[in-house]
């Protein structure tokens, strides 16, 4: 996988199964006994190359994989790291889970949300730039409060530390 960064793609749908992904796709149907296995990794692609998992994408995951579009969402919606709707570019995971909760990870979030401007938890930032939301623990229970944004873990994150953890994101 790599580490591109989620990003609001509201453009028409164009097509992920093509060119460069369709050889990704078929190569790993390979790997697999059925088609269906390939399940994650095929959102995972749609969600890389238009930074959510549009209901487009679903469908085509659903035709490439022989699968139903209804099967495809019961597992997309299933698991948290695909984005069902567009998110900021920045996706900012912040664990709430009682250790880090006692450490203060409210605040955390408190910190993020203003400092974002996006007010409020699963609410895109209107430039676009940021998503912040609360999540189960990151497993980094030793280092509260542990921070995702998109796929790099900060850990020992506190209020103050982020302005600068915001100032240093591209
Ligand atoms: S409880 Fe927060 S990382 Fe485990």
């Amino acid at each position: 996988m790599t580490q591109q960064s989620p990003h609001t793609d509201l453009a028409p749908y164009s097509s992920v199964f093509v060119g460069e992904r369709g050889v990704q796709l078929a190569t790993l149907m390979q790997r697999y006994p059925t088609k269906m296995a390939a399940l994650l990794p095929a959102l995972w692609m749609v969600q890389e190359a238009h930074g959510w998992v549009p209901e487009e994408g679903i469908s085509e995951v659903a035709a490439k994989l022989d699968l139903t579009a209804a099967y495809v969402r019961g597992v997309a919606t299933f698991y948290t790291m695909y984005h069902l709707h567009p998110v900021g570019k920045h996706f900012i995971q912040v664990c709430t889970t009682s250790p880090c909760l006692c450490q203060g990870a409210d605040k955390v979030v408190d910190a993020f949300l203003k400092h974002t401007g996006c007010h409020e938890l699963g609410i895109t930032s209107s430039d676009g730039k940021y998503t912040v939301i609360e999540v189960e623990c990151l497993g980094a229970c030793g280092f509260a409060t542990p921070v995702q944004i998109n796929l790099n873990t900060i850990e020992n994150v506190t209020p103050d530390k982020v302005p600068t953890i915001l100032a240093g994101l591209k």
